[in-house]
C-alpha cells in the first residue's frame, strides 16, 4: 500500500438563498464519491462545504420573506443540511461563510494583501437607486434594449436579440427593486490588483492543477490581460464590514472561498475541544501554509472558473498561503438533452426527487456518466430509468440473490475452494485499474469495468446453473463452490462500488456479515459464515420518475407564501394603474378577434411560443411570452384577443408581428383574453 496521504477536499459553497436541485448535485455527489473512495481506500481525507451566506440576494431574499437575513441564512442551511444528508453526501463539516472563523480570516488575508500592495482604492460611478437608497448591480437594472428595443431586459443583456451592453445604455433603465429611475452616483471602492499576479497565474495555470481544456481557457483570458477585481461593496450590504471603513463591506467572493478555510478551522476547533490531544492550529497550518504537503482539492463548476483558478490562487499566494493541489471543473446539467425548465418539469428540486426515488439511483447515474472532463452531463430519465434497472437490478444485485439460497441450504457458510480460479484471478486484477479511474475522476469508466466484470459473473452463473445442477445428486460441494464464487464476486463489485452506492453496500455488509474494505486488493473469503439475502434494490418505476416531474411543475407554480396572501387589490397596488391617455391615443389600438391557428415551441427560447394567428383571411406570426403557463397543443384552435396593428419587432428567432393580450401574475398564471363566444376571427374590438 502506498503512503497515507492527507487530503482537504472541497465543493463548491451553495448560495443561502435557494434550495439544491439535481444541477447542483452533479457536484456535490462527484465529490463525495471522490472522498468515499479515497477514505475507502485508507487515505486520510477531509471534506468540508459551507453555505455561501453572504451578498445582495440574500439580503433581498430575506426583506421579502419578512425576516433577518441571519434568519434567512439559518433556514436555508437546515434545509441544505438535511438534502445533502439524504443524498448521502458525507461532509466532515458543514459550516456557513456568515460566522466568526471566516470573519478572522478573511479580515487577515485582506490585511496581508493591502500589507503587500495589491489593494487599489479609487472612486468609481454606478447605478443607484434612489428609493431603496442601494447601488444597483447590473442585474437589478431593466429597461428597454437599445439594440432591438424589447422592452423589461435585464442591465447586461438582452433577451430577445442577444446584444450585450452595459445598464446605462439601457432606455429608460428602472430599478428592478423599486421601480424607480437610477441615478449615477460615485463611491470609493476597493480592488485587487489581480494583473499584477499575470506572470505568478500564467506558470501556475499550466503547472499541472487544472484540467487542460480549463487551462487552454484561462490562458485566453490571461493573453487579453486580466483588470483589478472590485472587492469592495456599499452598504446596506450583508457581509463582512472591511475593517479601517464605515460603510463598505467584502463583495460575497472575496469571503466565500475564505470560507472552504474557514469551515475546515471550524472543525479542528470543534475535534479540539473534543480531544485535548488535537491541536487546532498546528494541524491547520499544516494543512494551508505555504509548505503544506497536504492535498488540497476543490471541486467546482464551469461557471466559477476565474473565481478558484485565477482570483483564488492569486489572493492566497500573496497571503502567503499554500495554493491548490487541483481545481476539479465539472459541467452542467442538462435533463433529456435540454437545459434544465421548470415549465418542462425538469428543474427537479432534491427534496421533489427524494420524494420519489431512491438517491442512489441519480448516485449511480451520474457515476456512470462523469468523465472527469468539463462537458456538460445529460440526465435522460429514459436511459437513467434503463441502466439502473439493468445494471445495479440486473446484474450486480441478481448476482448475490441468484447464489445466497444455495448457501442457505447447505448451511450458511462460504466454501473455500476457489471454484474457477482464472475468474476469480480477473475480479482482483481489476482492482487497480478501476481504483486509477476513481483517482482521475472519470467515475463512468470505473462503472464500465465493474458492469463488465458483472457480466462476467453472471455468464458464469448462468453457465453452471446452480438451480439444475441442485436437483441432480451428489453435487452439493460444486453448487456450494459455485455460489460461494458468485458471493465473492458480488463482494468484490460491491466494495469497488461502495464509493458510489454506501447505503446498499451497508446492507450488503449487514447481509455478508465484514465490512468491505479496499485498502488491500480483495481476498477470497471462504469457511465463515453469511446471512440470509433481502433484497437489496428495487428497479425504477417509470410511473415514479412521472409523479416527480409532475411535482417539479406543481412546486414551482405554487405561489410563494407571501404572494398566496395577496387580494386582488394588493396585485394592483404592486402594479400601479399607468397613466392616463387620451381616447385619442386609446383608439389607435386596433384590438382584433384572432384564431391560433398554430401554437409551437420556439427552439432556443425560455418564454416564447410562436404562434400562427387567423385574423379571418389574414394570418400573423407572433412571439409571445407564455411558455410557462401553456402547452402548444392546447392552444390551437382557441380565440384570443391580439393588438393587430403593433410595428413589427425583430428578435432574436424572428420578426413578430403584434401582440396577444394576457393577464396574471405569470408564471403558470398567464391568462390569455378570450373573447365572448360566437365572436369572429378578424372582428374588431371595440
Ligand atoms: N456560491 C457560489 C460558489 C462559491 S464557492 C466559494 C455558487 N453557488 S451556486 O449555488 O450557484 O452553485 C454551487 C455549485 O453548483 C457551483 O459549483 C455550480 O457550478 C454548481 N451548479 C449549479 N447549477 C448547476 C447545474 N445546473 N449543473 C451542474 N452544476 C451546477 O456558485
Ligand atoms: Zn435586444
Amino acid at each position: 500500500m502506498t503512503e497515507r496521504r492527507k487530503i482537504l477536499v472541497t465543493s463548491a459553497l451553495p448560495y443561502a438563498n435557494g434550495s439544491i436541485h439535481l444541477g447542483h448535485l452533479v457536484e456535490y455527489i462527484q465529490t463525495d464519491i471522490w472522498v468515499r473512495f479515497q477514505k475507502l481506500r485508507g487515505h486520510d481525507c477531509t471534506y468540508v462545504c459551507a453555505d455561501d451566506a453572504h451578498g445582495t440576494a440574500i439580503m433581498l431574499k430575506a426583506e421579502q420573506l419578512g425576516i433577518s437575513p441571519e434568519e434567512q441564512i439559518a433556514r436555508v442551511k437546515a434545509e441544505h443540511e438535511r438534502d445533502f444528508g439524504d443524498f448521502l453526501i458525507n461532509f466532515d463539516n458543514y459550516h456557513s461563510t456568515h460566522g466568526e472563523e471566516n470573519r478572522v480570516l478573511s479580515e487577515l488575508i485582506y490585511s496581508r494583501l493591502q500589507a503587500n500592495g495589491h489593494i487599489a482604492s479609487r472612486m468609481i460611478t454606478q447605478a443607484f437607486d434612489p428609493e431603496k437608497q442601494l447601488f444597483l448591480a447590473d442585474r437589478y437594472i431593466k429597461g428597454t434594449c437599445p439594440k432591438c428595443k424589447t422592452e423589461d431586459q435585464y442591465g447586461d443583456n438582452c433577451e430577445a436579440c442577444g446584444a450585450t451592453y452595459s445598464p446605462t445604455e439601457l432606455i429608460n433603465p428602472v430599478s428592478a427593486i423599486s421601480g424607480a429611475t437610477p441615478i449615477e452616483k460615485e463611491s470609493e471602492h476597493f480592488f485587487f490588483k489581480l494583473p499584477e499576479f499575470t506572470a505568478f497565474l500564467q506558470d501556475w495555470t499550466r503547472a499541472g492543477h487544472l484540467q487542460d481544456e480549463v487551462a487552454n481557457k484561462l490562458a485566453e483570458w490571461l493573453d487579453s490581460g486580466l483588470q483589478e477585481w472590485d472587492i469592495s461593496r456599499d452598504a446596506p450590504y450583508f457581509g463582512f464590514k472591511i475593517p479601517g471603513t464605515e460603510d463598505k463591506y467584502f463583495y460575497v467572493w472575496l469571503d466565500a472561498p475564505i470560507g472552504y478555510m474557514a469551515s475546515f478551522k471550524n472543525l479542528l476547533d470543534r475535534r479540539a475541544a473534543a480531544d485535548a490531544s488535537v491541536d487546532a492550529d498546528a494541524l491547520f497550518a499544516e494543512y494551508w501554509g505555504k509548505d503544506s504537503s497536504a492535498e488540497l482539492y476543490h471541486f467546482i463548476g464551469k461557471d466559477i472558473v476565474n473565481f478558484h483558478a485565477l482570483f483564488w490562487p492569486a489572493m492566497l499566494s500573496s497571503a502567503d498561503f499554500r495554493t491548490p493541489t487541483k481545481v476539479c471543473v465539472h459541467g452542467f446539467l442538462t435533463v433529456n438533452g435540454k437545459k434544465m425548465s421548470k415549465s418542462r418539469g425538469t428543474f427537479i428540486n432534491a427534496r421533489t426527487y427524494l420524494e420519489h426515488l431512491n438517491p442512489e439511483y441519480l448516485r449511480y447515474y451520474f457515476a456512470a456518466k462523469l468523465s472527469g472532463g468539463v462537458d456538460d452531463l445529460d440526465l435522460n430519465l429514459e436511459d437513467f430509468i434503463q441502466r439502473v434497472n439493468s445494471d445495479l437490478v440486473g446484474k450486480v444485485v441478481n448476482i448475490a440473490s441468484r447464489t445466497a439460497k444455495f448457501i442457505q441450504k447447505s448451511g450458511g457458510t462460504l466454501s473455500n475452494s476457489v471454484a474457477d480460479q482464472a475468474l476469480w484471478q480477473k475480479f482482483r486484477d481489476a482492482d487497480s485499474q478501476i481504483a486509477a479511474n476513481y483517482e482521475a475522476r472519470d467515475f463512468g469508466k470505473a462503472m464500465r469495468e465493474i458492469m463488465a466484470l458483472a457480466d462476467l459473473a453472471n455468464e458464469y452463473i448462468a453457465a453452471q446453473a446452480p438451480w439444475s445442477l441442485a436437483k441432480q445428486e451428489g453435487t452439493e460441494q460444486q453448487v456450494l463452490d459455485v455460489c460461494s464464487l458468485g458471493i465473492n464476486m458480488f463482494r468484490a463489485l460491491v466494495t469497488y462500488l461502495k464509493p458510489v452506492l454506501p447505503a446498499l453496500a451497508a446492507d450488503a455488509e449487514q447481509f455478508l456479515g465484514e465490512s468491505l474494505d479496499w485498502r488491500q486488493p480483495v481476498t477470497f473469503r471462504g469457511g465463515d459464515a453469511i446471512n440470509k439475502f433481502k433484497p437489496l434494490l428495487t428497479r425504477i418505476e417509470a410511473d415514479k420518475v412521472d409523479a416527480m416531474l409532475e411535482a417539479s411543475k406543481e412546486a414551482l407554480a405554487a405561489p410563494a407564501p407571501q404572494a398566496s396572501a395577496a387580494t386582488a387589490s394588493d396585485e394592483l397596488a404592486k402594479d400601479p394603474i399607468a397613466a392616463e391617455i387620451s381616447f385619442d391615443d386609446f383608439a389607435k389600438v386596433d384590438l382584433r378577434v384572432a384564431l391560433i391557428a398554430k401554437a409551437e415551441h420556439v427552439e432556443g427560447a425560455d418564454k416564447l411560443l410562436r404562434l400562427t394567428l387567423d385574423l379571418g383571411g389574414e394570418t400573423r406570426n407572433v412571439f409571445s411570452g407564455i411558455k410557462s403557463a401553456y402547452q402548444p397543443q392546447d392552444l390551437e384552435g382557441k380565440l384570443t384577443v391580439m393588438v393587430a396593428n403593433l410595428a413589427p419587432r425583430k428578435m432574436k428567432f424572428g420578426l413578430s408581428e403584434g401582440m396577444v393580450l394576457a393577464a396574471g401574475p405569470g408564471k403558470k398564471e398567464i391568462y390569455l383574453l378570450e373573447p365572448h363566444s360566437g365572436a369572429k376571427p378578424g372582428q374588431r374590438i371595440m
